[in-house]
């Protein structure tokens, strides 16, 4: 039996700018409805208009962290949380530590874990116990990459050690002093566990994801395009810049 294929809902706006104050909105908008809400989060460049914005948003009391649950999509194993590329540092440094959010409630890979593999299980366990992700915020890689799921990643995977592609080891390069530095290997959410988040937005910004938007949306699901399998999740937005959106016809 084939599964159901649904178009996801695409808003583009004029700049990463604005991309990111609509995702920060939709974001808001998740939180009043549901204070207690999970949601899950992405580290890069992307997602930080939106993290500033939500900043702004609790600046100006509009609304409270408190009772929110999150879980981060991946983190490099190797590196501790106190390491400045890690993803639990990004997290701290970019948004958490700038709201009012209980750290109990937390939730990120531990790149120093003893036994990556059984944390990784464990990760994916925690989601389920704690009820599933309500609302998933993802970006996207120029090679079509959600979180660590690369290219042939497969549709039901879990959360697990990933090995990073040369590609993926090169683009998060500009982080480090050298390539060398970037960890070859992470913990990553898979793909069959971000499909389970209730609601999904992804949210893409400049002209190095155009190519990566348009087979995700537009060409037929495939694992060699990891994004494109989010063509089986009914409830998918898309929010992208101009220059994401310049491939899609
Ligand atoms: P970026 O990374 O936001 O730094 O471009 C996105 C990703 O690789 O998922």
């Amino acid at each position: 039996m084939s599964q159901a294929v649904y178009q996801p809902k695409v808003i583009v706006e004029p700049d990463a700018c604005a991309a990111g104050q609509t995702v920060a909105e939709i974001c808001q908008t998740e939180v009043l409805k549901q204070p207690g809400i999970t949601l899950g989060l992405a580290t890069g460049s992307t997602p930080i208009p939106v993290y500033q914005k939500l900043i702004d948003q609790y600046k100006k009391g509009e609304v409270d962290f408190s009772q929110i649950n999150t879980f981060n999509l991946d983190e490099y194993v190797g590196l501790s949380g106190d390491h400045r590329q890690s993803f639990r540092f990004f997290m701290r440094d970019q948004l958490f530590r700038h709201i009012n959010i209980d750290q109990t409630r937390v939730h990120i890979p531990d790149g120093l874990a003893d036994d990556p593999d059984q944390h990784a299980a464990q990760y994916d366990a925690l989601i389920n116990q704690l009820g599933g992700i309500d609302w998933q915020l993802l970006g996207i890689g120029s090679n079509g990459h959600i979180a660590f799921n690369e290219p042939a990643s497969a549709i039901d995977s879990r959360t697990r050690v990933v090995e990073l592609t040369e590609e993926t080891i090169a683009a998060n390069a500009r982080f480090f002093d050298s390539p060398v530095q970037v960890p070859r290997r992470a913990i990553s959410m898979g793909i069959g566990t971000i499909c389970e988040a209730k609601r999904i937005v992804l949210l893409a910004t400049g002209s190095a994801k155009s190519d990566a938007i348009a087979a995700a949306i537009q060409r037929p699901p495939t694992e060699d395009c990891p994004a494109s399998l989010l063509q089986y999740h009914r409830d998918v937005t898309y929010v992208l810049d101009a220059q994401a959106s310049a491939k899609l016809r």
